[in-house]
């Protein structure tokens, strides 16, 4: 981050005081504010964090405008075209591509750290067995705070590496556990000979009465839609994660905050929302009149898997999502999906409609990730599980980050008080 030679002055009664801009290496420069209140008695009122860039960060890039998302400067589609997951996590964690051997080290790093805790079993049996996945991946994941309070000295790098390596490793072992749960299915232990896509497709879905083999093409499918869900810059969950790691909280208490955010319809909920959507849809002949109903704002209807916070031109996963779905689809000989089928229809009915154009609505990565995942036999209350299991990885390398940030502070936004003026309690009478 580097000042530029400009400045904004705001003038105030007659007095002009001047803040410095900043310039990152890519992206709009930004007006630094952190002594506007010193300066002016004054804060900034940004709801929603819209115009608030409220760190600095060297791990991903976005330019909303053109459908630009980089990795540490590698374009997404190269990367979900070249790249195997844990490659992608090496990245993310430590700045550049892995070497063949660090590649070698660091997926054996990661495999030495698949199994849990035995004592962990049993929190599962303190669920009901209808409860969402969600909720057991969010207590479990909080839980293995519990577990390694040998590791928990954020301030030591080499503790902080284990946890994000715990981390990574342990997610997809209580995602599959948790899935096992409400099935009443029993829990399949992780095989470290399988990649890491390959191992949580076995864990879902073997069983210890039958052999089970692992489909190349799903296991390659599943490695892209971990890529694309593994990192988004400054998304609510990513923020939540920074907000709760910026009080010094350990690394497995900051994840389960970030599962927590994730967890909502207007961000990792939303890939189960559009199936819940498309169902609802049932056929071709309704979308007009669902368009209209999202169309009046007093319906509360929204298109789920449609729009962005930051893409307003269209979201780079979401292509490469589109092309994911007809591999799969094809990989298991469905020919004729109905799902799919309505999937593109709508979207080709909401592109050209002047409302979606006109606030610059795009499919966003969830509107195809559902019907890929849905095809693959995954259960429509694991897709949000599937995303965390992904971003954990982003939250991880975000927190490291701002760990390893000099001079970092406990973040901590102000408000505008709307509420009652001060007043005096009645007094009490004798
Ligand atoms: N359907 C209908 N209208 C929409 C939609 C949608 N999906 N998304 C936005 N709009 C409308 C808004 O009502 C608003 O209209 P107005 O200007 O007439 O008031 C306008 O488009 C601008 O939208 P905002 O609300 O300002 O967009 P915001 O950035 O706050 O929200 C969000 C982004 C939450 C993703 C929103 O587009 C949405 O709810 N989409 C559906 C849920 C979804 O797919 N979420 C996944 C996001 S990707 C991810 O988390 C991995």
């Amino acid at each position: 981050m580097s000042e530029s030679a400009k400045s904004v002055s705001v003038s105030l009664d007659g007095k002009t005081t001047e803040f410095p801009v900043l310039t990152g290496t890519l992206g709009q420069p930004v007006i630094d504010i952190r002594k506007l209140p010193a300066q002016l008695g004054m804060f900034t009122y940004d709801p929603a964090y819209g115009g608030t860039a409220a760190c600095e960060s060297k791990i991903t890039f976005i330019d909303g405008d053109e459908g630009v998302l980089l990795h540490r400067g590698y374009p997404i589609d190269q990367l979900a075209e070249n790249a195997s997951f844990l490659e992608v996590a090496f990245l993310l964690l430590n700045g550049e591509m892995p070497t063949a051997e660090q590649n070698e080290q660091f997926s054996a790093q990661i495999k030495q750290h698949t199994m849990l805790h035995e004592q962990l079993r049993h929190f599962f049996n303190g669920y009901r067995r209808d409860a969402h996945p969600m909720a057991m991946l969010c207590g479990t994941v909080g839980a293995l705070s519990a577990f390694y309070h040998d590791h928990l000295d954020i301030t030591d790098p080499k503790q902080r590496e284990i946890s994000a390596m715990r981390l990574i490793a342990k997610v997809p072992t209580l995602a599959a556990w948790a899935y096992k749960y409400t099935q009443g299915f029993p829990f399949v232990y992780p095989r470290n000979d399988l990649s890491y896509a390959e191992n949580f497709l076995y864990m879902m879905f073997a069983m210890p009465s039958e052999e089970y083999t692992v489909s190349p093409v799903l296991a390659r499918a599943m490695d892209r839609i971990l890529i694309l869900h593994a990192d988004h810059e400054q998304n609510a969950s990513t923020s939540t994660v920074r907000l709760a790691g910026s009080t010094g909280a350990n690394p497995f208490a900051c994840i389960a905050a970030g599962i927590a955010a994730l967890w909502g319809p207007a961000h990792g909920g939303a890939n189960e929302a559009v199936l819940k959507m498309l169902g609802e849809i049932g056929s071709v002949e309704n979308i007009p009149g669902f368009i209209e109903k999202v169309k009046d704002k007093n319906s509360g209807v929204k298109l789920m898997g449609f729009g962005h916070r930051v893409y307003k031109n269209f979201d780079p996963r979401a292509k490469i999502m589109q092309q994911t779905c007809h591999e799969v689809l094809a990989e298991l000989g469905v020919k004729d999906e109905p799902l799919l089928d309505l999937a593109v229809a709508l979207e080709k009915v909401a592109l050209e409609d002047p409302y979606f154009v006109q606030r610059k609505l795009y499919p966003n990565v969830d509107f195809y990730s559902g019907i890929i995942l849905k095809a693959m036999g995954i259960p429509t209350s694991m897709f949000t599980v599937l995303f965390a299991v992904a971003r954990t990885v982003g939250w991880i390398s975000q927190w490291k980050e701002m760990i390893e940030e000099p001079g970092q502070r406990i973040g901590r936004p102000r408000q505008i008080y709307t509420g009652a003026p001060r007043r005096d309690l009645p007094q009490k009478t004798a």
